[in-house]
């Protein structure tokens, strides 16, 4: 009889009946039981089909998000893999992210999704999830959930678009975005040209096609052992092969609940993590992903504090970019994928991966490795260069420190357009905040020469909720008329994975730290930059630094400006408690860049009760 009539007997917490979630509490476990039967049963479900593993599948469709269009047919086929392998499919939302529709910036929002993700894949009754995502915060937010709340998941990427053409050249969301907007300002575009490439720069549905954001965590994903390596992180959304994928994840999630330690916290060492840094040093990542990473890596209690963003620097100088892709080379993602894609990567670059890294198969990586061989052919080296002819040596992203950025700041180098500037001095030429930015920039007054180093503050993860993606500066226009293409710009925000040029990022701590050198930045400093030496550094002496800081600490109490009314480094710099919802939440709780971005509440030596 089925276990809620068996009065005298407890109920199992088990897998057969996929009560590993604790049962809402009516007090009575048996009646709960039956009460939760009662409502499934109403959609039809027999006592058979809920006897058999249940395999949640997150669904992130939204209409404002073309990133995601393909979930329905992505739900649709992992369902099949999961029914096919004796699971029971489930499918239930949470929220969806998109770029471009998130106000005032995805990242703010980020934190959010991976609570969503986290309580509701806790709440229900299911045995393992497979998250669906793939514009940029969707994945980072699901392993940040899905490690926290510690259940079996896989994650099953949407894939990226197709590439289009405009007077037959190919184009593709965002980096080209960004190169013809670029042209347009400087008048090399009529009002026609850039209109017709409008409507071909996202021509299908699906995520960037370049390695901005949501490419690399989905080659991460593969890195981390987490999707299948030939197709799992690079096939086109719109392709038969990414149905194919969906199909196996469903497949592949029931497998996984055979075998032992599925559990992401056990699944995953600092060997995975590890595997996952080389990866994005090797495809020239987004710098996105350093701070995703890093709110990833700080879920996990085994790993946490093993790694810092010291260890992207180390693991970089040993790592040659490998693949080429916009913005640091010349391809698409669709390329990469008929070079071979994550297999071929995975295999050229085997001597520097931790081969006893577990994966989603319960094959270690170098096991997996073995069973999938990668047949080399010419094309492919031309699209993922082999170790001993990489596109750029080493160090694709570096970190830097110095007095203006003590806990770091982080710097796309192989993605400079003029690499003289890596090595640079020169005035600053500082702007506050966007909104002064957006007012001066252009103007013929402005005090900027082709050697100025560009500055803007304000844009941290507490100035300016979310950090948002104004890290590019835009060349001012008088310049640019010039023909000047890139110069040094250093800001607290981040940019875009698909954005190119000499910028330095996510300065920490960010200018509204009250304490922060990077906020008394004055216009005709001197600021050094020097990638040898991985260092930023403000020419102005110590005393005149702190005189500055003083003096600003002083005129915000005076003007009792409502950001620097109370304030402890660690702790609140604005007058947070008045702000309310998550909002108010946001802004309380945020941590710094180099930390992830994270609440300090979700973290694993955050305070509360963790799930284990
Ligand atoms: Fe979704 Fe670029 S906008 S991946
Ligand atoms: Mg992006």
């Amino acid at each position: 009889i089925p276990p809620e009539y068996d009065l005298n007997t407890p109920i199992p917490v088990s897998t057969a009946t996929g009560l590993r979630s604790s049962l809402p509490n009516y007090g009575d476990i048996h009646f709960s039981l039956f009460l939760r039967k009662v409502f499934i049963k109403s959609l039809g479900y027999t006592d058979e089909s809920l006897s058999k593993p249940i395999i949640g599948i997150i669904d992130t469709f939204s209409s404002f998000n073309p990133c995601h269009a393909n979930v329905p047919q992505l739900i649709e086929a992992c369902k099949r893999g999961i029914l096919s392998s004796g699971g029971l499919p489930m499918v239930f939302p949470t929220v969806s992210i998109h770029e471009s529709f998130s106000s005032p910036t995805s990242m703010y929002l980020r934190n959010l999704m991976s609570m969503d993700t986290e309580e509701m894949v806790m709440a229900q009754p299911i045995d393992a999830v497979v998250m669906i995502g793939g514009c940029d915060k969707t994945v980072p937010a699901q392993l940040m959930g899905g490690i926290s709340a510690n259940k079996p998941f896989l994650p099953l990427i949407t894939g990226p678009m197709m590439p289009g053409s405009v007077k037959g050249v190919r184009v593709g969301a965002c980096t080209d975005c960004r190169n013809n907007w670029a042209k347009y300002r400087a008048g090399e575009l009529d009002i026609e040209d850039i209109m017709g490439i409008n409507e071909e720069l996202a021509p299908t549905g699906g995520t960037c096609g370049v390695m901005g954001t949501a490419s690399t965590m989905s080659c991460l994903c593969a890195g981390l052992g987490l999707v299948e390596l030939r197709a799992g992180a690079t096939s086109a959304a719109v392709s038969s092969a990414r149905l194919r994928v969906a199909e196996m994840t469903g497949k592949a999630m029931v497998d996984a609940l055979k075998v032992d330690a599925m559990k992401p916290q056990e699944l995953l060492s600092r060997e995975n993590f590890l595997n996952a840094i080389t990866v994005l040093q090797a495809t020239g990542g987004s710098t996105n992903a350093v701070v995703h990473l890093l709110a990833i890596i700080n879920r996990h209690p085994k790993v946490k504090g093993t790694i810092d963003l010291k260890t992207f620097d180390e693991i970089g100088k040993n790592t040659p970019l490998l693949v080429d892709l916009k913005p640091s080379g010349d391809n698409y993602m669709t390329d990469f994928h008929n070079a071979g894609g994550m297999l071929a990567l995975m295999h050229r670059l085997r001597p520097l991966l931790h081969l006893n890294a577990r994966t989603y198969t319960g094959q270690t990586l170098g096991e997996l490795l073995d069973a999938t061989p990668f047949k080399d052919f010419p094309y492919s080296r031309q699209v993922v260069r082999p170790l001993n002819d990489p596109l750029h040596p080493q160090s694709s992203l570096v970190v830097l420190y110095g007095n203006m950025c003590p806990d770091g700041a982080v710097m796309k180098a192989s993605a400079s357009k003029d690499k003289k500037l890596l090595k640079h001095r020169g005035r600053a030429c500082v702007f506050q905040n966007t909104a002064d930015m957006a007012e001066r920039i252009d103007s013929a007054e402005l005090d900027v020469t082709k050697e100025s180093i560009l500055v803007l503050k304000g844009i941290g993860p507490v100035g300016n909720p979310g950090m948002p993606e104004a890290g590019m500066i835009p060349i001012p226009m008088k310049l640019g008329r010039e023909g000047v293409t890139d110069m040094l710009r250093i800001s607290d925000g981040r940019m875009s994975g698909t954005a190119g040029g000499t910028i330095i990022l996510h300065i920490s701590p960010e200018s509204a730290d009250p304490d922060s050198v990077f906020g008394v930045v004055e216009d005709g400093d001197f600021i050094t930059c020097d990638i040898d030496e991985r260092r930023l550094s403000l020419d102005v002496d110590e005393q005149e630094i702190t005189r500055r800081i003083s003096k600003r600490k002083e005129e915000a109490e005076s003007r009792k400006h409502r950001k620097a009314a109370r304030y402890a480094r660690e702790n609140a710099w604005t007058d947070r408690v008045s702000l309310r919802g998550y909002r108010g939440l946001y802004e309380r709780n945020v941590n710094q860049a180099h930390q992830g971005c994270d609440f300090d509440f979700l973290t694993a030596d955050g305070p509360g009760i963790h799930r284990e």
